[in-house]
Protein backbone atom coordinates (compact mmCIF):
# COMPACT_ATOMS: atom_id res chain seq x y z
CA UNK A 1 0.00 0.00 0.00
CA UNK A 2 1.84 3.20 -1.21
CA UNK A 3 0.81 6.74 0.33
CA UNK A 4 1.85 10.02 -0.05
CA UNK A 5 3.15 11.64 2.99
CA UNK A 6 4.81 14.72 4.51
CA UNK A 7 7.99 13.43 6.24
CA UNK A 8 9.64 15.54 8.33
CA UNK A 9 13.50 15.36 8.06
CA UNK A 10 15.25 13.80 11.27
CA UNK A 11 18.87 14.48 10.10
CA UNK A 12 20.91 15.36 7.13
CA UNK A 13 24.71 14.74 6.64
CA UNK A 14 26.91 14.90 3.55
CA UNK A 15 28.99 11.96 3.60
CA UNK A 16 30.71 12.12 0.28
CA UNK A 17 31.57 14.95 -2.51
CA UNK A 18 28.23 15.30 -3.46
CA UNK A 19 26.81 12.52 -1.76
CA UNK A 20 23.79 13.15 1.20
CA UNK A 21 22.50 11.03 3.98
CA UNK A 22 19.03 12.07 4.16
CA UNK A 23 16.91 10.40 7.40
CA UNK A 24 12.91 11.39 7.64
CA UNK A 25 10.39 10.76 9.89
CA UNK A 26 6.84 8.78 8.25
CA UNK A 27 4.10 7.85 9.88
CA UNK A 28 2.91 4.73 7.35
CA UNK A 29 5.65 4.48 3.77
CA UNK A 30 8.54 2.87 6.76
CA UNK A 31 6.20 0.39 7.86
CA UNK A 32 4.75 -0.98 4.29
CA UNK A 33 8.57 -0.98 2.56
CA UNK A 34 11.44 -3.97 2.19
CA UNK A 35 14.66 -3.48 0.54
CA UNK A 36 14.89 -2.85 -3.14
CA UNK A 37 12.06 -0.41 -2.95
CA UNK A 38 12.02 3.41 -3.80
CA UNK A 39 10.17 6.17 -2.92
CA UNK A 40 9.43 9.34 -4.87
CA UNK A 41 10.63 13.00 -3.10
CA UNK A 42 8.39 15.93 -4.76
CA UNK A 43 10.37 19.24 -4.34
CA UNK A 44 9.20 22.85 -3.66
CA UNK A 45 9.93 24.75 -6.54
CA UNK A 46 7.09 24.72 -8.69
CA UNK A 47 8.67 24.24 -12.04
CA UNK A 48 9.71 20.82 -11.32
CA UNK A 49 6.70 18.65 -11.04
CA UNK A 50 7.90 15.31 -11.61
CA UNK A 51 8.78 13.34 -7.90
CA UNK A 52 12.74 12.11 -7.75
CA UNK A 53 13.28 8.28 -7.06
CA UNK A 54 15.23 7.27 -4.72
CA UNK A 55 15.84 3.99 -2.75
CA UNK A 56 15.52 3.08 0.28
CA UNK A 57 18.87 2.55 2.19
CA UNK A 58 17.98 1.61 5.58
CA UNK A 59 14.15 1.49 6.97
CA UNK A 60 13.87 1.90 10.79
CA UNK A 61 10.92 0.31 10.99
CA UNK A 62 10.26 0.74 14.95
CA UNK A 63 11.08 4.42 14.88
CA UNK A 64 9.12 4.73 11.64
CA UNK A 65 12.02 6.14 9.80
CA UNK A 66 13.68 5.93 5.96
CA UNK A 67 17.13 6.74 4.79
CA UNK A 68 18.08 7.55 1.63
CA UNK A 69 21.30 8.07 0.27
CA UNK A 70 21.53 9.97 -3.11
CA UNK A 71 23.91 12.19 -5.38
CA UNK A 72 23.16 15.95 -6.36
CA UNK A 73 22.98 15.92 -9.85
CA UNK A 74 24.01 19.53 -10.44
CA UNK A 75 23.26 23.52 -10.00
CA UNK A 76 19.54 24.11 -9.92
CA UNK A 77 18.64 20.27 -9.65
CA UNK A 78 16.03 18.61 -7.21
CA UNK A 79 18.32 16.85 -5.96
CA UNK A 80 20.77 20.05 -4.71
CA UNK A 81 17.04 21.24 -3.44
CA UNK A 82 17.07 18.44 -1.36
CA UNK A 83 20.70 18.83 -0.07
CA UNK A 84 19.56 21.67 1.55
CA UNK A 85 17.07 20.09 3.99
CA UNK A 86 17.43 20.76 7.56
CA UNK A 87 16.30 18.60 10.83
CA UNK A 88 12.45 20.20 11.49
CA UNK A 89 11.80 20.87 7.46
CA UNK A 90 9.05 18.78 5.37
CA UNK A 91 9.19 17.42 2.24
CA UNK A 92 5.92 15.65 0.51
CA UNK A 93 6.83 11.74 -0.45
CA UNK A 94 5.10 8.69 -2.49
CA UNK A 95 5.88 5.53 -1.34
CA UNK A 96 6.73 2.58 -0.78
CA UNK A 97 6.93 2.41 -4.77
CA UNK A 98 8.25 -0.56 -6.93
CA UNK A 99 8.91 -4.22 -5.60
CA UNK A 100 12.01 -5.29 -3.51
CA UNK A 101 14.76 -8.04 -3.62
CA UNK A 102 13.24 -11.33 -3.39
CA UNK A 103 15.01 -12.65 -0.22
CA UNK A 104 13.43 -16.04 -0.09
CA UNK A 105 15.57 -16.72 -2.84
CA UNK A 106 18.49 -16.09 -0.82
CA UNK A 107 17.48 -17.58 2.64
CA UNK A 108 20.74 -20.04 3.83
CA UNK A 109 22.81 -19.36 0.77
CA UNK A 110 25.79 -18.03 -0.61
CA UNK A 111 24.56 -14.18 -1.90
CA UNK A 112 26.86 -11.92 -3.59
CA UNK A 113 25.34 -8.27 -3.21
CA UNK A 114 27.21 -6.15 -5.78
CA UNK A 115 25.99 -2.16 -5.68
CA UNK A 116 28.12 0.61 -8.32
CA UNK A 117 28.19 4.14 -7.34
CA UNK A 118 24.66 5.84 -6.37
CA UNK A 119 23.37 1.77 -6.70
CA UNK A 120 25.33 1.13 -3.72
CA UNK A 121 22.68 2.55 -0.95
CA UNK A 122 19.59 0.01 -1.79
CA UNK A 123 21.99 -2.47 -1.26
CA UNK A 124 22.36 -1.74 2.63
CA UNK A 125 19.15 -2.71 3.67
CA UNK A 126 19.22 -5.88 1.36
CA UNK A 127 22.70 -6.89 3.25
CA UNK A 128 20.33 -6.57 6.89
CA UNK A 129 17.35 -8.21 6.06
CA UNK A 130 19.14 -11.10 3.75
CA UNK A 131 19.31 -14.32 6.42
CA UNK A 132 22.38 -16.00 4.19
CA UNK A 133 25.98 -15.93 3.88
CA UNK A 134 26.32 -12.01 2.34
CA UNK A 135 29.18 -10.98 0.60
CA UNK A 136 28.81 -7.66 -0.57
CA UNK A 137 31.01 -5.76 -3.26
CA UNK A 138 30.85 -1.89 -3.94
CA UNK A 139 32.37 -0.44 -6.89
CA UNK A 140 33.21 3.15 -6.79
CA UNK A 141 34.92 5.74 -9.20
CA UNK A 142 37.42 6.74 -6.51
CA UNK A 143 35.88 7.94 -3.05
CA UNK A 144 34.19 5.26 -0.96
CA UNK A 145 30.68 5.75 0.82
CA UNK A 146 28.65 3.24 2.78
CA UNK A 147 31.40 0.47 2.72
CA UNK A 148 32.39 0.57 6.51
CA UNK A 149 28.34 0.29 7.21
CA UNK A 150 28.28 -2.75 5.11
CA UNK A 151 30.45 -4.43 7.38
CA UNK A 152 28.43 -5.59 10.10
CA UNK A 153 26.63 -7.93 7.71
CA UNK A 154 28.98 -9.82 5.98
CA UNK A 155 32.26 -9.72 4.25
CA UNK A 156 33.16 -6.33 2.47
CA UNK A 157 35.09 -6.10 -0.81
CA UNK A 158 35.44 -2.60 -2.63
CA UNK A 159 36.64 -1.95 -6.25
CA UNK A 160 38.09 1.57 -7.77
CA UNK A 161 37.91 3.02 -10.97
CA UNK A 162 41.16 4.90 -10.25
CA UNK A 163 42.82 1.66 -7.99
CA UNK A 164 42.72 4.08 -5.26
CA UNK A 165 41.02 1.37 -3.05
CA UNK A 166 40.56 -2.33 -3.22
CA UNK A 167 40.78 -3.42 -6.49
CA UNK A 168 41.50 -1.18 -9.53
CA UNK A 169 38.57 -1.74 -11.72
CA UNK A 170 34.71 -2.73 -11.27
CA UNK A 171 33.12 -5.44 -9.74
CA UNK A 172 33.30 -8.18 -11.50
CA UNK A 173 37.38 -7.77 -11.24
CA UNK A 174 37.12 -8.14 -7.60
CA UNK A 175 34.91 -11.04 -8.34
CA UNK A 176 37.49 -12.67 -10.18
CA UNK A 177 40.71 -11.49 -8.54
CA UNK A 178 39.17 -12.75 -4.83
CA UNK A 179 37.31 -15.80 -6.85
CA UNK A 180 33.89 -15.11 -5.15
CA UNK A 181 31.48 -17.72 -5.10
CA UNK A 182 27.69 -17.19 -4.80
CA UNK A 183 24.63 -19.11 -5.43
CA UNK A 184 22.20 -15.92 -5.87
CA UNK A 185 23.66 -12.28 -7.11
CA UNK A 186 21.76 -9.41 -6.28
CA UNK A 187 22.53 -6.05 -7.90
CA UNK A 188 22.34 -2.37 -8.06
CA UNK A 189 24.22 -0.21 -10.50
CA UNK A 190 24.68 1.67 -14.02
CA UNK A 191 23.19 -0.08 -16.81
CA UNK A 192 27.25 -1.21 -17.96
CA UNK A 193 27.68 -3.15 -15.01
CA UNK A 194 24.26 -4.82 -14.79
CA UNK A 195 25.09 -5.83 -18.05
CA UNK A 196 28.00 -7.84 -17.30
CA UNK A 197 26.50 -8.86 -14.32
CA UNK A 198 24.06 -10.76 -16.39
CA UNK A 199 26.44 -12.20 -18.80
CA UNK A 200 28.43 -13.11 -15.67
CA UNK A 201 25.74 -15.09 -13.94
CA UNK A 202 24.39 -16.60 -17.57
CA UNK A 203 28.17 -17.72 -17.82
CA UNK A 204 28.06 -19.40 -14.32
CA UNK A 205 24.39 -20.31 -14.07
CA UNK A 206 23.54 -18.01 -10.98
CA UNK A 207 20.43 -17.18 -10.49
CA UNK A 208 20.58 -13.47 -10.82
CA UNK A 209 18.24 -10.14 -9.91
CA UNK A 210 18.45 -6.78 -10.68
CA UNK A 211 17.42 -3.55 -10.12
CA UNK A 212 17.20 -1.04 -12.81
CA UNK A 213 17.77 2.64 -13.09
CA UNK A 214 15.60 4.43 -15.93
CA UNK A 215 13.72 7.72 -16.08
CA UNK A 216 10.58 7.86 -14.42
CA UNK A 217 7.66 10.31 -14.63
CA UNK A 218 4.57 9.53 -12.47
CA UNK A 219 6.30 6.46 -10.90
CA UNK A 220 3.12 4.30 -10.26
CA UNK A 221 3.03 2.22 -13.62
CA UNK A 222 0.30 4.96 -15.02
CA UNK A 223 2.20 6.87 -17.89
CA UNK A 224 4.41 4.06 -19.38
CA UNK A 225 7.11 7.13 -19.02
CA UNK A 226 9.64 4.23 -17.49
CA UNK A 227 9.06 1.22 -19.82
CA UNK A 228 12.23 -1.12 -20.68
CA UNK A 229 12.24 -3.96 -23.04
CA UNK A 230 11.42 -7.28 -21.62
CA UNK A 231 12.70 -11.04 -22.94
CA UNK A 232 8.95 -12.39 -23.00
CA UNK A 233 7.48 -12.56 -26.17
CA UNK A 234 4.09 -13.09 -26.95
CA UNK A 235 2.60 -15.92 -29.79
CA UNK A 236 2.16 -12.98 -31.94
CA UNK A 237 5.86 -11.98 -31.54
CA UNK A 238 5.13 -8.64 -29.49
CA UNK A 239 7.68 -8.04 -27.28
CA UNK A 240 6.13 -7.23 -24.09
CA UNK A 241 7.32 -4.19 -22.22
CA UNK A 242 8.08 -3.69 -18.35
CA UNK A 243 7.33 -0.78 -16.55
CA UNK A 244 10.62 -0.21 -14.25
CA UNK A 245 8.58 1.57 -11.49
CA UNK A 246 5.88 -0.49 -11.01
CA UNK A 247 6.79 -4.14 -12.56
CA UNK A 248 10.33 -3.74 -10.86
CA UNK A 249 12.57 -1.96 -10.52
CA UNK A 250 13.84 -5.47 -9.47
CA UNK A 251 13.67 -8.16 -12.38
CA UNK A 252 15.13 -11.56 -12.80
CA UNK A 253 18.58 -10.59 -15.20
CA UNK A 254 16.91 -13.01 -17.93
CA UNK A 255 13.54 -11.00 -17.89
CA UNK A 256 15.07 -7.74 -19.48
CA UNK A 257 17.07 -6.35 -22.07
CA UNK A 258 20.04 -4.60 -20.93
P1 LIG B 1 17.18 16.91 -12.79
O1 LIG B 1 18.10 17.05 -13.92
O2 LIG B 1 16.56 18.17 -12.20
O3 LIG B 1 16.03 15.90 -13.18
C1 LIG B 1 15.13 16.15 -14.22
C2 LIG B 1 14.16 14.99 -14.33
O4 LIG B 1 14.83 13.83 -14.82
C3 LIG B 1 13.53 14.58 -13.00
O5 LIG B 1 12.21 14.16 -13.24
C4 LIG B 1 14.38 13.41 -12.57
O6 LIG B 1 13.68 12.54 -11.69
C5 LIG B 1 14.72 12.74 -13.90
N1 LIG B 1 16.00 12.04 -13.82
C6 LIG B 1 17.23 12.58 -14.02
N2 LIG B 1 18.18 11.64 -13.87
C7 LIG B 1 17.55 10.47 -13.58
C8 LIG B 1 17.98 9.15 -13.31
N3 LIG B 1 19.27 8.82 -13.30
N4 LIG B 1 17.04 8.23 -13.02
C9 LIG B 1 15.74 8.55 -13.01
N5 LIG B 1 15.26 9.78 -13.26
C10 LIG B 1 16.15 10.73 -13.53
N6 LIG B 1 19.83 8.35 -7.17
C11 LIG B 1 20.51 8.45 -6.03
O7 LIG B 1 21.36 9.32 -5.89
N7 LIG B 1 20.29 7.56 -4.98
C12 LIG B 1 19.37 6.56 -5.09
O8 LIG B 1 19.18 5.79 -4.13
C13 LIG B 1 18.63 6.46 -6.31
N8 LIG B 1 17.70 5.50 -6.45
C14 LIG B 1 16.99 5.44 -7.61
C15 LIG B 1 16.00 4.44 -7.73
C16 LIG B 1 15.24 4.35 -8.88
C17 LIG B 1 14.18 3.27 -8.97
C18 LIG B 1 15.48 5.27 -9.95
C19 LIG B 1 14.64 5.19 -11.19
C20 LIG B 1 16.44 6.26 -9.83
C21 LIG B 1 17.21 6.36 -8.67
N9 LIG B 1 18.19 7.33 -8.52
C22 LIG B 1 18.90 7.40 -7.35
C23 LIG B 1 18.47 8.34 -9.56
C24 LIG B 1 17.71 9.63 -9.21
O9 LIG B 1 16.32 9.40 -9.38
C25 LIG B 1 18.14 10.78 -10.15
O10 LIG B 1 19.50 11.06 -9.96
C26 LIG B 1 17.32 12.02 -9.84
O11 LIG B 1 15.96 11.82 -10.19
C27 LIG B 1 17.87 13.22 -10.57
O12 LIG B 1 17.06 14.32 -10.22
P2 LIG B 1 17.65 15.79 -10.18
O13 LIG B 1 16.61 16.69 -9.62
O14 LIG B 1 19.00 15.79 -9.54
O15 LIG B 1 17.98 16.09 -11.70
FE1 LIG C 1 4.97 6.26 -15.10
FE2 LIG C 1 6.66 4.17 -14.70
S1 LIG C 1 7.02 6.26 -14.41
S2 LIG C 1 4.69 4.16 -15.65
Amino acid sequence: KKTKEICTVVDQECIGTDIYSLWIQTEEIASEAVPGQFVSLYCKDQSKLLPRPISLCQIDREKGRLRLVYRVTGQGTGTEEFSRLQPGDTIPVLGPLGNGFPLGEAKGKKVLLMGGGIGIPPMLQTAKETEADVTAVLGYRDQLFLDKEFQDYGKVYVATEDGSAGTKGNVLDTVREEQLAADVIFACGPKPMLRAIKAYALEHQIPCWISMEERMACGVGACLGCVCQSTEVDDHSHVHNKRVCKDGPVFLSTEVEL
